[in-house]
This record gives C-alpha cells, sequence and structure tokens, in this order.
C-alpha cells in the first residue's frame, strides 16, 4: 500500500509536540505491514537546511502554482523518511517556528501557509508528481485538514482519506474572508463543507470530508463526543459514528532506548537497573540540586493549562516540605514559567527550572528523575508518560485521555499483581494531585515495591507494534470500500 501522510512537523526534522514524534515515527512502524509513507512537509528552513547538510539527493518536482504561489516538490530521503518537501520560500522561509515568528506570535498568514500545504497535498494525492499515486491519504490536525475537503470537491478520482486529531482543543478558525483564496467551490461554504459558525473551520471542515477520523486513544475518542470535551465539535463527532476510532499513539523505541541512549551518563535496563543511579546522580549535579536520597519528581512539557502544570508551579512549596526534589523542562504560558522561577529562586537547591526546549536534556530527565508528573486536564494520548515508562520514570498521571489507557494505576491488587506501573490519580486538581503525591512517596519508601513497578513500566509494550497493526488494517479495510 502507498500512503500519503501530511503533517506540520515530524521527528527529527521540525518538532514541536508529540505531533512530530508520532508523524516521524509511525512510518517505520508501517513498513512492517507493506505500507510505503511518503510525508508530505512544509519546506521550513530547518527542513531545507536538513537536506542541504545531508547532502542528500533531492529530485525537484514542480508542481503548478499553489493557490496563486509558485511552488515546487523536492523529493528526498531523509533521517529514514520518505518526504515530499513543499518548497514555497514565500510562505516558509522565514525565522521563528513552525507557528509563530521569533518573538513567539502566530504568522498572520497561517490559514494561507496551511491550506497551501492541503491543497498540494490534494494535488499530490491526484497525480501532480509523475509516477506516484498514493492508495490512502492520512491527514494530521487542523494543518493538514482541507485535503480532504479539497479532495471531496474534486470530481476526479480520488484516494480514500483519513484525518487523525491530536488536539482538538487547536480548530484552525478563520474569518470568512478568506474563503475565496482558499479556491474552494463554492458549495464548501455550508454546513456540511467548511463553514463553522461564520467562520471558516479546517478541522470541522476536514472532520466532515474524510472518510475516516481518527484519534490517539480509545478514551480520547470515547471522551470528544461529549459536549464537555468536545470543543465545539462534539456534535459532528458523533455523527461519524464508528468512523471515528481511537488508536493509542507508540514510540520509537529506538529512539527512546535506556540500554543505548547516548544522551545518558548510564545505559541501563529492566534487567539491570542499578546504573540508573548514575544518571540521577548527574541530574543532580546538571540542575544544582542537593545530593540526598529522596526521590526527584519531573516536568517536561508545554507549560500550559491543558497540561496542568499550573497545578504543580502552585504547590513547589508543598513538595519540598514532602522533602520531594522538583526538576522542570519546559515553556509556555508565562504565569506557569514564572512561579516556577520564583519556586526556584526561594528553594535553589530544591527545585530546579529550565525554561526552554531541550530535546537531550528529556531524555536525561526520564532517566535521572524517580517519577514524572503529568496532572493534564485533557491528553489526547501523551508521550511524556510512554517514555517515562521505558525509562522507569514512574508516571503520576490524571485520569483523562490517553494517560488513563496507558498506565496502570498502583492499587492494591495491581500491586500484588505485580502489573502496577504508575500513579493515577482523578480530578486534575490540586488536593487530589498531593494525594497522588503523596501516595508516590508511599510506594518509593518501599524500595522492592518501586522496583517491580520499575520493571513493569520498563516491559509495558509501548511500541507502535500494536497500533501500527491497527492503521494498517484500517487502510486496507477502506481500500475495499
Ligand atoms: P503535546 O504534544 O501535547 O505537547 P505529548 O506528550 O504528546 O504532548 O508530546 C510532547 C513531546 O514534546 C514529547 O516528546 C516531550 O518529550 C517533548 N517536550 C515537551 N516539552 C519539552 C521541552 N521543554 N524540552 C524537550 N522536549 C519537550
Ligand atoms: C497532541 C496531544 C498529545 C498527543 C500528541 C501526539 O499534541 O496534545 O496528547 O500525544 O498530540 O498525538
Amino acid at each position: 500500500m502507498q500512503i500519503l501522510s501530511i503533517a506540520s512537523e515530524a521527528f527529527p526534522l521540525i518538532k514541536t509536540g508529540g505531533l512530530a514524534d508520532v508523524a516521524g515515527a509511525l512510518p517505520f512502524a508501517l513498513a512492517e505491514h507493506a505500507c510505503r509513507v511518503v510525508t508530505l512537509l512544509p519546506g521550513y528552513p530547518t527542513v531545507m537546511r536538513a537536506i542541504e547538510t545531508a547532502g542528500a539527493d533531492v529530485e525537484v518536482l514542480p508542481l503548478d502554482t499553489v493557490l496563486g504561489a509558485p511552488a515546487r516538490i523536492l523529493a528526498v530521503d531523509l533521517a529514514g523518511l520518505k518526504l515530499f518537501v513543499l518548497d514555497m520560500p514565500t510562505l516558509y522561509d522565514r525565522l521563528g517556528g513552525p507557528y509563530t515568528d521569533a518573538g513567539g506570535h502566530d504568522f498572520g498568514d497561517n490559514w494561507m501557509r496551511f491550506a497551501a500545504l492541503s491543497k498540494a497535498g490534494a494535488m499530490i494525492a491526484q497525480g501532480a508528481v509523475p509516477g506516484f499515486l498514493p492508495d490512502i491519504v492520512h491527514v494530521h490536525d487542523w494543518q493538514a485538514a482541507l485535503t480532504p475537503v479539497y479532495l471531496a470537491a474534486s470530481n476526479r478520482p480520488r484516494p480514500k482519506t483519513v484525518l487523525t486529531i491530536h488536539n482538538l482543543a487547536f480548530q484552525g478558525n478563520y474569518p470568512s474572508a478568506i474563503f475565496p483564496q482558499l479556491e474552494l467551490p463554492a458549495a464548501t461554504w455550508s454546513i456540511e463543507g467548511v463553514e463553522y459558525y461564520g467562520n471558516v473551520g479546517y478541522l470541522k471542515g476536514g472532520l466532515h470530508a474524510c472518510d475516516v477520523v481518527t484519534t490517539v486513544s480509545p478514551t480520547y475518542a470515547k471522551e470528544i463526543v461529549t459536549e464537555g470535551s468536545g470543543m465545539g465539535l462534539d456534535g459532528l463527532l458523533r455523527g461519524r459514528g464508528s468512523r471515528l476510532v481511537g488508536i493509542v499513539n507508540g514510540i520509537d523505541t529506538r529512539v527512546w532506548d535506556p540500554a543505548s541512549d547516548p544522551a545518558l551518563a548510564a545505559n541501563y535496563s529492566a534487567r539491570e537497573l542499578k546504573p540508573r543511579i548514575h544518571n540521577k546522580r548527574a541530574l543532580e549535579g546538571e540542575f544544582g540540586l542537593r545530593r540526598e536520597n529522596g526521590p526527584i519528581l519531573a516536568v517536561v512539557s508545554r507549560l500550559t493549562w491543558q497540561k496542568g502544570l499550573d497545578l504543580v508551579a502552585e504547590v513547589c512549596d508543598e513538595l519540598v516540605e514532602r522533602g520531594v526534589r522538583l526538576v522542570v523542562v519546559g515553556s509556555g504560558e508565562a504565569m506557569i514559567e514564572g512561579t516556577f522561577q520564583a519556586a526556584h529562586s526561594r528553594h535553589p537547591d530544591r527545585v530546579g527550572v529550565r525554561i526552554g526546549y531541550d530535546e537531550e536534556l528529556s531524555h536525561r530527565v526520564q532517566a535521572g528523575a524517580d517519577a514524572i508528573l503529568i496532572p493534564s486536564r485533557f491528553e489526547p494520548c501523551g508521550l511524556t508518560q510512554l517514555y517515562g515508562l521505558r525509562y522507569g520514570c514512574i508516571p503520576v498521571v490524571a485520569k483523562v485521555g490517553g494517560l488513563a489507557d496507558t498506565v496502570v494505576d498502583a492499587n492494591y491488587a495491581a500491586v500484588s499483581a505485580e502489573a502496577a506501573t504508575g500513579v493515577i490519580f482523578t480530578p486534575p486538581d490540586r488536593a487530589s494531585l498531593l494525594e497522588a503525591v503523596d501516595r508516590t512517596l508511599g510506594l518509593y519508601e518501599e524500595a522492592r515495591v518501586w522496583r517491580r513497578m520499575q520493571a513493569a513500566a520498563m516491559k509495558a509494550d509501548v511500541s507502535w507494534t500494536k497500533s501500527a497493526r491497527l492503521y494498517a488494517g484500517l487502510y486496507s479495510d477502506l481500500m475495499k470500500e
């Protein structure tokens, strides 16, 4: 099967969050199921530089104009991925991240940047690249969600489409004034099309137009059809019935392997856990934490309301009173950053804070900390708990979305059966979080119980194996329709 995957980020080329990890890892796992995936990415400067630096062979394929601007496709194999890079310098060759300028503000023309990505995807899906015709087009999030809309609106043969929701909070809604520039037929300005309360809704349109909607965990799939968690789209999603499927994310177990990870002070495994302590000592050194026997709790995350990290920031003093040391790596809302920084000033050798994004450091934290706190208010899947499991960094998580699907709570039965892999709490509020921390500290004090939990966590299957099979099955079912 030939698959065209369309995403606005893919690890290791460009990453701001979990979407990149998924778009970068799933193609490898799908290869085992005879799915050949080519990923269409925007030609951001970092991607163009990576192509240059690698000295990779590039095939240049001219496209006609895309939404009125000149465009080319660079076909290239990079970091093991087969890529189509959409080279449109007017849209993508600029400073900043994939979505924001150097000051962190959204680009004012993101509607055009990602409409162009989606339109180019639709053109490729219908034969714009000679010799390439996909059986399935799999698009990710609002940035690629117009591809199924363009395809459904065309009267030429088209492949089947799958749209994966990674986060319903980001929908790509824009004023109606942009509609004429999207080059969509007038009929798509409707309830069945992209019209959404008088605006243009990219995700909304895609959810209607695609053949199957997937999201990244079974529990999130159930949550988003409810009014409380559907972010305005629950009615539409309910209407899709069995065409909405939850498939939990895996992780790239080659990139995330404590037995061979080059970023670590010491490598270790479930069978050989002892060397892990060297990573803890190194982490204490790196963050200037006092060296003592108690546990180190960690946060590696966007610092946002979704992630519930305002709750952790507010209880730093209580954590310190309990003898906990805390390591925070992340960036996001200024209030949360500031609260963590203030806690660091009050407790410089107990609360370590790095504001920013650092991929290698995130590996060292998972290898050196004892537990990772993830008190999300909602979490489509979450990957940091999976990295925590794999690295024996016990996840302490809120009972939502993919967190609830991937962690086994250390209740009495699970501990007795040596099946527990973490601590789950609900609701995501300050009192439950502190209760969960107390439970975690109790487990930590029972060294044998803790070691067994770590071993069970590290043996949990967090790979893509099962989920890649589900995606491949879904693709082949669609092809038979
Ligand atoms: P989301 O995509 O909602 O942010 P996920 O848990 O799915 O949440 O994925 C987040 C990804 O980003 C993980 O790979 C995590 O390790 C990484 N990450 C988040 N913040 C940082 C940071 N400050 N430094 C390094 N990696 C980070
Ligand atoms: C989104 C979600 C996160 C998920 C990731 C990858 O960023 O917030 O929960 O793990 O996408 O699917």
